[in-house]
């Protein structure tokens, strides 16, 4: 019984990520990667568009993003930490940025569940998403909007 369970789980998974990917076809097979990874961690990124209203006060995404209170979030999932250029980020963004870290689901994760744990002292007053599935289909959602670069 339970293996049947999880196969229908995972049928599920694939079609609802086929129907993301299609709904972006003019994005790189990398970011069908990614939007399977986030999918893999169970978000569902048509609900994430509806998480990321609390984030719009402050954050463009999509074409023709600009800086707002927060930076653009395009191509999020997988960029190093704090590096839009032109944006005075706060000290805590800046040493998180020094040591090279980068933005993995596990980082947007813990950014998203309380920002000022993440970064000390954040510029970003934004209490938190306590409810994980809201972070998971949020995680989706940008990732519908990132690429990731191979290394060269
Ligand atoms: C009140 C304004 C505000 C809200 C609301 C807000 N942010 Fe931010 N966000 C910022 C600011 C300002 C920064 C820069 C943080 C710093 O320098 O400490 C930031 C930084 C970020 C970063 C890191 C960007 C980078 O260049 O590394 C991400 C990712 C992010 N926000 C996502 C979100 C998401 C997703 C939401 C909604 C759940 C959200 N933010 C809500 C203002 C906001």
């Amino acid at each position: 019984m339970k293996l049947v369970t999880y196969a229908l789980a995972g049928a599920f998974m694939l079609a609802s990520t086929a129907a993301f990917a299609e709904s972006h076809a003019a994005e790189t097979e990398n970011t069908q990667l990614m939007i399977i990874e986030a999918a893999l961690a169970g978000g569902d990124a048509a609900a994430g568009e509806k998480v990321f209203k609390k984030c719009k006060a402050c954050h463009m995404i999509g074409d023709g993003a600009k800086t707002r209170t927060g930076p653009p979030l395009n191509d999020m999932i997988g960029a190093e930490m704090g590096v839009f250029e032109g944006f005075k980020y706060s000290k805590g963004m800046v040493a998180l940025s020094e040591e090279n870290l980068v933005w993995t689901i596990e980082n947007l994760n813990a950014l998203f569940l309380k920002p000022r744990d993440f970064i000390a002292k954040t510029k970003m007053s934004f209490a938190g998403l306590k409810n994980e599935e809201d972070r998971a289909n949020l995680i989706a959602y940008l990732a519908t909007f990132s690429t990731v670069e191979a290394d060269d």
